[in-house]
């Protein structure tokens, strides 16, 4: 093959998403105004266009400026200097609704940061922009009639003293939705209620059945708030908030929430149970009646919508208590909630959560990759989402399927950089199956085309996610050994890795990763992935370290049980408990009871005690060998030493796994616990513990305390 079609062929395989059809000829075409025509063609679909670039000329044809537009988008992706590939291209999209979702609720983002995911979204043809302008954490749309929702509702005031907020005001409101639509990109706002509404309560006490005063929410969850479904005030307010809202967002949809509403109060507020009463909402078999009384209030919503001609769209929850005729439903629980919506004949868009479209789940293994919420959406099980679920189209209801949109929550999406490095390259994948039609899927394909709109990323200063070696049954950074090792390593995705073993960072001309690496002495990997373009992902640093079993303590000199103490205060860190602190001691009867010295309490009530805690103990080694520990608690000492270390970490999903070689019998575990918020992350949430596993074995279990 010569240079020029090489040249040829990687710059046509540069696009995404696939287009339709797309026939190739030798050769290249210069691209400049005075060659390249423009004409009107009413029978290419709303948002598709042709590009005939096989003659003198390149023709390009849409029926809508959306059209043109995606041509243009095409055809700079076909681009090498000015010229293009000889190309025959019908394109049009798969579905209407092409969704990204950001959430500057947890974390703020500025209007220039929206404006540059606005810019990638629309080279990639993505039309929708769902803005989550409202929740639990923060307000962040301004409301002249309600001015507080911005003023209180807008800044929190986190765990460890600093605040965080921001808002949009209506003016730079206004300048987002006018920089999306000129880039054919419709912003539909999202206004939560009646649950994750606490930052409004906080502004406007008298939203909530209790009336209460609430202190800002710095952690992540459902708290138990609630607007009070019952009492004219809250549809009010709504009303007025959303008669600002329409001036706004020209939208056809406004997203009202709905999701994961907590309703104990609701049982118990005369008000919303006198509303139950006189609207005659009585629990049946399928709902109680306090989901009757949400959908009651989710069809005012609807009502005030369609005052200003809007239609409202909401969290697949909204199905609870039975669906408003003309409501949409964004199917976040799996594809349930969005089948059973279709099969009624309501529209539809498919966020499924698990199934790859929320971006806020990791990428690859928690062990390697930074903290996220949970779970795992690998690039490819992205790629290979089809959101016509096979029953639907069965049934012939396909068409209700509106579209798909990837959901970036950004409780961990701590700054621009984070966030960027969860969404990229998923949003390629998503941008694919949302236009590209089935058939013209191909994972390798799109791989290799990828790795093109990642070296546009390198040009936009955007960041993006490039797969960490990972270690196949649990990645961990200190491996020990005592006579002889092996250490393997995978991907996510098909990746070239590259390694040192002299301590030296890797750089694209180390060894590379072929098999696994046998030790026989101590020794010190340092790996990553390498780009097709030479470019490296994040290196990891892994000793291994070849050890004799540590000794075993003899019976005598145990005690049985755990030794447990616990001072009050509120720490960050074990060097925030002073030297002179008062210790009380706790009696436990497992680790896990140190998690149970407060109780638990999502709304973290300033009443709470804070407190650090400690936990001394002996746990059997059933058998000389190798044994790997995981934590999620702040410090786990072994045998006196400290072997796990989370301080100054999200105590969530801990990346400090440690192997030691240990003899059989007696060894010393001390634990160190913090009730502390970090990263918005309550510590009490989950129980504090040492697990352990012997080299070979795949599940960890709770160490046995002597
Ligand atoms: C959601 O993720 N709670 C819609
Ligand atoms: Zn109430």
């Amino acid at each position: 093959m010569n240079s020029l079609i090489t040249l040829i062929l990687a710059a046509v395989i540069g696009v995404i998403p696939q287009p339709v059809s797309m026939e190739v000829q030798e050769g290249t075409i210069r691209i400049c105004k005075l060659n390249t025509v423009y004409k009107t063609n009413p029978e290419i679909p709303a948002e598709g266009y042709t590009v005939d670039a096989t003659g003198k000329k390149v023709i390009v044809e849409a029926s809508t400026d959306a059209g043109f537009f995606y041509a243009k988008q095409t055809i700079n992706q076909l681009k090498q200097g000015s010229r293009i590939p000889k190309v025959k291209i019908v394109d049009y999209p798969r579905f209407e609704w092409r969704g990204w979702h950001i959430d500057p609720c947890r974390h703020f983002m500025s209007v220039a940061d929206i404006k540059k995911q606005i810019d990638v979204m629309s080279q990639y043809k993505i039309n929708t922009l769902h803005w989550h302008l409202t929740d639990d954490q923060g307000w962040r749309i301004e409301i002249k009639k309600y001015p507080r929702l911005t003023e209180v509702g807008g800044w929190r005031t986190e765990f460890d003293g600093s605040v965080h907020g921001g808002f949009y005001t209506q003016d730079e409101i206004r300048e987002v939705v006018k920089y999306a639509a000129d880039r054919f990109i419709t912003v539909v706002p999202e206004i939560e209620m009646p649950g994750h509404s606490a930052a409004a309560i906080e502004a406007y006490p008298e939203l909530c059945c209790t009336k209460e005063q609430l202190s800002d929410f710095c952690v992540w969850g459902s708290p138990d708030v609630v607007l009070c479904a019952g009492q004219d005030f809250t549809y009010e307010f709504l009303e007025n908030v959303i008669a600002e809202v329409v001036e706004l967002f020209p939208s056809e949809y406004i997203h009202i929430g709905g999701d994961e509403c907590q309703k104990t109060k609701w049982k118990k507020c005369p008000v919303c149970q006198a509303r139950i009463k006189s609207e005659g909402l009585k629990a049946d078999a399928e709902f109680t009646a306090e989901e009757k009384l949400q959908s009651y209030a989710v069809r005012r919503m609807e009502k005030i919508l369609a005052k200003y001609g809007r239609k409202l769209i909401g969290w697949d929850e909204i199905l609870e208590g039975g669906l408003s005729d003309g409501a949409a439903v964004m199917s976040w629980r799996g594809e349930a909630g969005g089948i059973k919506a279709a099969a009624t004949n309501h529209n539809v868009v498919m966020t499924p959560s698990r199934a790859g479209m929320y971006f806020d789940h990791y990428q690859g293994d928690s062990k390697v990759e930074p903290v996220t919420i949970g779970n795992l959406n690998t690039l490819e099980k992205v790629y290979n989402y089809d959101p016509i679920p096979e029953v639907l189209a069965k049934q012939g209801k396909g068409s209700y399927v509106k579209g798909v949109q990837c959901n970036n929550w950004s409780e961990y999406m701590y700054d621009e950089a984070k966030r960027e490095y969860m969404l990229f390259p998923r949003a390629f994948a998503l941008a694919e199956i949302a236009w590209t039609p089935l058939e013209r899927k191909d994972f390798g394909d799109f791989l290799a085309r990828m790795d093109e709109a990642c070296k546009r990323l390198d040009k936009a200063g955007v960041v993006y996610h490039i797969p960490i070696p990972e270690q196949p049954g649990g990645s961990c950074d200190n491996i020990a050994f005592i006579d002889k090792t092996s250490v393997e390593f995978k991907t996510t995705r098909p990746m070239k890795m590259v390694y040192t073993l002299d301590g030296s960072e890797p750089t694209i001309d180390s060894m590379q990763y072929t098999g696994p690496l046998t030790f026989t002495e101590s020794g010190l990997i340092k790996i990553a992935c390498a780009t097709s373009y030479g470019k490296l992902g994040p290196v990891r640093s892994i000793t291994v370290s070849k050890q004799t079993p540590a000794k075993a303590t003899a019976p005598a000199r145990a005690w049985k049980g755990l030794r447990a103490r616990r001072t009050d205060g509120r720490f960050m860190d074990t060097a925030d408990i002073a030297p002179g602190a008062v210790w009380t001691v706790v009696p436990i009867s497992g680790l896990r009871d140190l998690g149970t010295l407060e109780k638990f309490n999502k709304n973290m009530p300033d009443s709470l005690k804070y407190f650090a805690a400690e936990a001394e103990g002996w746990f059997n080694v059933p058998k000389t060998g190798v044994y790997r520990f995981n934590s999620d608690t702040d410090v786990v000492l072994i045998d006196d030493k400290i072997a796990i270390d989370n301080r100054n970490t999200v105590k969530r999903f801990s990346q400090h796994d440690i192997e030691l070689a240990l003899e059989q019998g007696l060894h010393k575990v001390k634990i160190i616990y913090i009730y502390n918020v970090v990263g918005g992350w309550n510590s009490l949430r989950y129980k504090p513990d040492v697990l352990m596993r012997r080299d070979g074995e795949e599940k960890f279990k709770s160490v046995t305390i002597y």
